[in-house]
This record gives C-alpha cells, structure tokens and sequence, in this order.
C-alpha cells in the first residue's frame, strides 16, 4: 500500500495533460470488461479532447447517454429516466475533471433517484485517488478508479485500479490490481464490502414485536413482568437472524427499547415518524421489525429481500356453546323432524284405509309407533298387503333411529356451537364493531381507502385505542373484533391477564405482506445482509426460528389447543335434561287427554248437561260441569 501511495505522488508531479491514453483505455474498457453494456458517460471538457472525437474512436457503436459534467447535477437528473438513473445493465462511466466534483455534490443533495450499479471513475490526470471517497458516489454498489500512474521502473505508463472499502479500518481507498487488457469486470469491480470489519450498526427497533423481536429475561419466566418492566434482553427471530449474520460479515449492532414518539412508522405529512423516521434522517441504519413491502415505503427507503409473509390477523371471541339439552334434537335439522311427523301421519292414514287397525289391539297409531320406539311387534297383521306395509314402514323406521341414535352419541359428547363469523365479509356485515391499537400503523388509514366494500366497512367501525388496556376489555367484552398483527396478536393473548381461551382467529389476514427490513436509501452494502438473509431463509432457518419462539412464548402444543380444549367428562345433568323434560311434557299431555276424556264421557252420559251447537254455551257447560263434578 505504501508503494502505491508512492507511486502516487510521483504520477502527480509527472503530468501529461495532452497525452492520448484515454482514449486506447477506454477502447479497451468498452470492448473488455465492458462489452455489451450501454453506458452513462459524464464527460468534462476542461480535459481537452473533443466529444465527437471520443464518440467516433472509443465508443463506436456502444449505445451511450453523455451528460456533461458543466451543467448542473440536479437539472440533469431531473431530465433522465429512472433506467439511465439506476438501472443494474448500465455502466456509468466519469471521465473526472475539474468540474465533476461539483456535479456530483449536486446529485447527491439533491432527491434525485440516481444510483449506479457500476460506476467507474476515469482519472485523466493522474490525480489522487481520493475521489472515489466522494460522498456523492457512497451509494453506488461497485466502484472502482482507474488512474494512470508513471511507473518509476521502466517509465511507461500504467493504469491502476483502485476502490474505495468504506468499513475497512486501515487503508479504505485501497490499490486493487493493474489495468490490463485482459481484466474482467469482476477484478475491474471488486466486492467492496467482503467483511463490515466489526462495524456496529445502529438498527431503529421497538422491542415489542411477538416473535420477531421481544424482550426476556434470563431469570424470570415472566413475560408479562418483563413486558412491564421493559428490562430484559432483545430476543425472538430478528436477533437469531443478526447475530448469525453478523457472526459471518463480522458486524455487531445496538438496539433502541421504542421509539421515542411511541410510533411504528409511517408518512406523515411528508415526515417520517416511528422508527421508519429514525432511518429516514439517517440517525439508525435500518429496522427489523414487522414491516411489510408498500409503494411509499420503497420508494423512501431500501428495502430488503423477504424473509416471512404475514398479514393482519382479526380475533373474536367465540359465542358460547349451545345449551347442551338442546342435543336431543340437534340429531336432525327441522326439516327432518318435519318429514318424520308426516311420514308417521301418512303411514297411519294408510294403515287405517287398508283395514289395518283391526290389526292386534286395534289402536293402529299405537301398533305403528312401535318400529320407531325400537319396540317388537306383539302379532303380524294377517293380510299380505298389511305384512308388506308394516315390512316397509320397519325398514324406514331402522334406518331413521339408527341415524338419529348415532348422531345423538356425537351431540352428546362433543359441545355444538352456533354458527361462528368465519369471513371478512360476515364480520364487515354482522353488528361487531373492530378495535385496535393507534400506534401509528398504515391499516386504519388503508381501510377507509380500501377499494374493498367490505374492507371500507371495517374501516368504519374501527375504534382505535392507545392501549392494549383499553383494547383487550372490548374484545373480551364481545362487542369489538380486535385487530392486530397475526402472529403477534396470537402470543399477546395468551400473555395478557385477560381469559381469552374462548376468542378464535379468522384464517383470513386482511393486506398479508412480504415482511423486509427497510434501510436508509441508497445503501451501498445492504446487498450483503440480503444475501445472508435469503440464505436463511432459503435454508428454512427463519420458519424454524419462529415456530420455535412462539413454543417458547406459548409452550408446546399451543397449535392443538386452537379451537377450544376437549376433554373427556362424564355426561352431566345438562347433557340428559332432554329426556326429563320430554318425560313431563307427555306427563302433562297425558293428564290433560285425560280430564278431556273424562268431560267428554261426563256430557255424554248427559246429566243435565244437554249439549248445544253454540261454542260459548259449550265452554259455559263445561265449566258448569267441572265445577259440579269437583263439589
Ligand atoms: C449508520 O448510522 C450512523 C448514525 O447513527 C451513521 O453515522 C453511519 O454512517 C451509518 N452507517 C452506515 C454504514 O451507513
């Protein structure tokens, strides 16, 4: 390094300001390393030679844009296409002079979307290579300087590469090899970032975020006192991820507890706040916590690769079980019943127009109800045409009980609930009204956007809160369904003080979203996190380290217990009231068709009582009879 530094100092002194290299290197360049590639060329005339004498020797037939270095940055930027800005096949090409410095300070202040993949800096006058610490070219991702140096040795001239390693402690503008026809994109660009070199990185984070990122502590098991406290250490999926990224790219980080306005991040009148805002004015490097992809987002930051989908989840609390006497007749719909009723009428009408309550003791409906009751037949009817009907009527009476007596055994044993909201829709139409928590999410601002009708009518039946406090009675109540992040919703219930074992979770997540982490814009090194990153994903790592958080938060087994706990119990009063109560409705029945036989036999007899075609005097004669009777 040194030497290089030597080198350099020599080359300034021995200038050849009109000497024709550029040009054959950059013939070179564009039919090397370069071949292929449409090019960004900034071009300064304070270096002598002509454009067109460029275009005509150099560039033949490469398809270019030339921007010249005396206009300003941020007229020129506002001319180009988002493509020439920062499109990945391009190279930009500078060929640096006086002039450049001051064009690209421009570019850089301004908001201007430029941001080269690979920009490559031509020194035409054998000046330092500090150039490339440029603050303007900070974001780009591969960048290199080629700069021609007099060798000592043999004095013929050299071109050198060099690139800028912004983590590296000792020597960050760094020689990286010799210019020579034959080198390759890769050694004309090297990876910049192969290590961060023990950077620390300040990430923006809200350590409230079930199973991303979570404080525990190592003693107490205690997750709510933990929660309150807000002591403890940083845990859950984001940490696994850093700390084995950092353990390979050699970097560490620093957490902050919350946001200090309480906010997750989102725009707000043109400023940033959460921990979005943190980044945006460059205070932290990055989030990690449950942001999903949007436009807005995108655009204002870097966004990483994906590493986990999920969406928000809406709990509501289940309405009680079904009375459980009410099994009794659970067994078959109304309609069912229905049919039954008539068809025994039915069967009875027939019976008796085929002479069929001749049949045993007379009383037909009594001889027919018997096959329902699982009861034998004391004789057979003696005509064939009677055998053949009461053979029928067995047969469906068979099939009837049978299907009526298995299903009461499942009724019996297993609580039947009444239909539940499964969908979005049904809730968006049924009187509960949606809570949640205000901590400066995009999802109340995007349901009452929504194009969705049924998403608009969440949106206005939304009561935000400021606290879970405040959140949590409602739902438990039954009056709101809560709304919330899936998974973290899921954990926070079961850790809250409230009895939430009879609340379910829609399967539907309203706006699932590709979760990323968002950088500052114009990153340079963020490609390294991403590329751990999908490996980790890739590997499964990231699924198995959730699952194995929300076991941790939940216990095991918490996946069975969705959708209530069963458990074995005896059949209690509850479950047989049915036949009990059947008992003394018949009772009552009974009684009643008997007192009505005795009146009916009482007037028959008629004993003063004489009978009348007027319905009034009839209930006037019976109450006259009642009352004599029971003197
Ligand atoms: C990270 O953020 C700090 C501010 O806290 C900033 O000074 C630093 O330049 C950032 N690091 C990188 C690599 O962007």
């Amino acid at each position: 390094m040194q030497g290089a530094v030597l080198l350099l100092a020599g080359a300034i002194a021995a200038t050849p300001p009109t000497d024709p290299w550029p040009i054959s290197v950059l013939e070179d360049l564009v039919t090397g390393p370069l071949a292929g590639r449409p090019l960004v060329v900034y071009l300064d005339e304070t270096l002598g030679f002509s454009t067109s004498q460029l275009i005509r020797s150099a560039f033949q037939g490469v398809p270019l844009v030339l921007a010249d270095l005396r206009i300003q940055g941020k007229e020129w930027c506002e001319r180009q296409t988002q493509e020439v800005l920062g499109a990945g096949w391009l190279v930009h090409l500078v060929l640096l002079g006086s002039n450049a410095t001051v064009f690209f300070e421009d570019l850089a202040t301004v908001e201007c979307n430029w941001q080269p993949l690979y920009l490559l800096l031509v020194n035409t006058r054998g000046g330092s290579p500090d150039a490339l610490m440029e603050e303007a070219f900070s974001r780009v991702e591969h960048l290199a300087l080629l700069s021609v140096q007099d060798r000592a040795s043999n004095s013929s001239l050299s071109t050198f590469i060099y690139s800028f390693f912004p983590f590296s402690h000792q020597a960050p503008v760094r020689l990286t090899g010799i210019w020579s026809t034959s080198t390759s994109l890769q050694h004309l660009f090297v990876d910049r970032f192969p290590s961060f070199e023990g950077y620390q990185f300040q990430i923006a984070s809200w350590v409230d975020d079930y199973p991303y990122l979570y404080l525990t502590s190592g003693e107490t098991d205690d997750l709510r006192q933990v929660r309150e406290l807000q002591t403890g250490e940083a845990s859950g999926l984001q940490v696994e991820v850093l700390d084995t990224l950092g353990y390979t790219l050699n970097f560490t980080y620093t957490m902050m507890t919350r946001p200090e306005d309480w906010l997750w991040g989102e725009l707000q009148d043109g400023a940033w706040t959460g921990m979005l805002g943190k980044v945006h004015s460059g205070e932290k490097n990055f989030t990690v916590n449950f942001f999903g992809y949007n436009l807005e987002r995108t655009r204002a930051f870097d966004a990483s690769s994906p590493y986990w989908m999920e969406g928000y989840g809406l709990t509501i609390l289940a309405p009680p079980p079904l009375p459980k006497w009410r099994a009794a007749y659970y067994p078959f719909n109304v309609f069912v019943w229905g049919c039954c009723v008539a068809a025994f009428l039915l069967v009875v009408i027939g019976w008796t127009l085929q002479g069929g309550s001749s049949g045993g003791d007379g009383k037909g409906w009594l001889y027919l109800l018997r096959p329902l009751l699982n009861q034998s037949l004391p004789t057979l009817p003696s005509s064939q045409g009677l055998r053949i009907s009461i053979a029928t009527w067995c047969l469906a009476a068979f099939i009837l009980t049978t299907a009526y007596t298995a299903n009461l055994f499942a009724f019996l044993s297993v609580p039947a609930f009444p239909p539940r909201i499964r969908t979005v829709e049904e809730l968006a139409e049924s009187s509960l009204r949606v809570t949640m928590c205000d901590y400066g999410e995009f999802v109340p601002e995007a349901l009452n956007v929504s194009g969705n009708q049924y998403y608009r009518a969440l949106g206005t039946k939304l009561d935000l809160h400021e606290e879970y406090n405040n959140t949590l009675p409602l739902l438990i109540n039954g009056s709101h369904a809560f709304l919330e992040s899936y998974s973290y919703s899921r954990i926070l219930l079961k850790l809250s003080d409230y009895d939430v074992s009879a609340t379910y979770m829609l399967k539907e997540q309203l706006y699932p979203a590709h979760l990323c982490w968002y950088y500052k814009k114009h990153s340079p090194w963020k490609h390294r996190l991403d590329r751990g990153l999908v490996r980790l994903v890739e590997a499964g790592l990231v699924g198995h380290w959730i699952q194995e958080k929300t076991n941790q938060l939940l216990g095991r087994g918490w996946q069975s217990e969705d959708g209530g706990t069963r458990q074995d119990s005896p059949l209690s009063l509850q479950h047989l009231q049915a036949p009990f109560l059947i008992l003394l409705l018949v009772l009552l029945v009974s009684v009643l068709v008997l007192l009505v036989e005795i009146i009916l036999h009482k007037l028959k007899e008629g004993s003063g009582c004489v009978t009348s075609q007027t319905l009034s005097y009839n209930l006037w004669k019976l109450q006259h009879c009642i009352t004599r009777e029971i003197r």
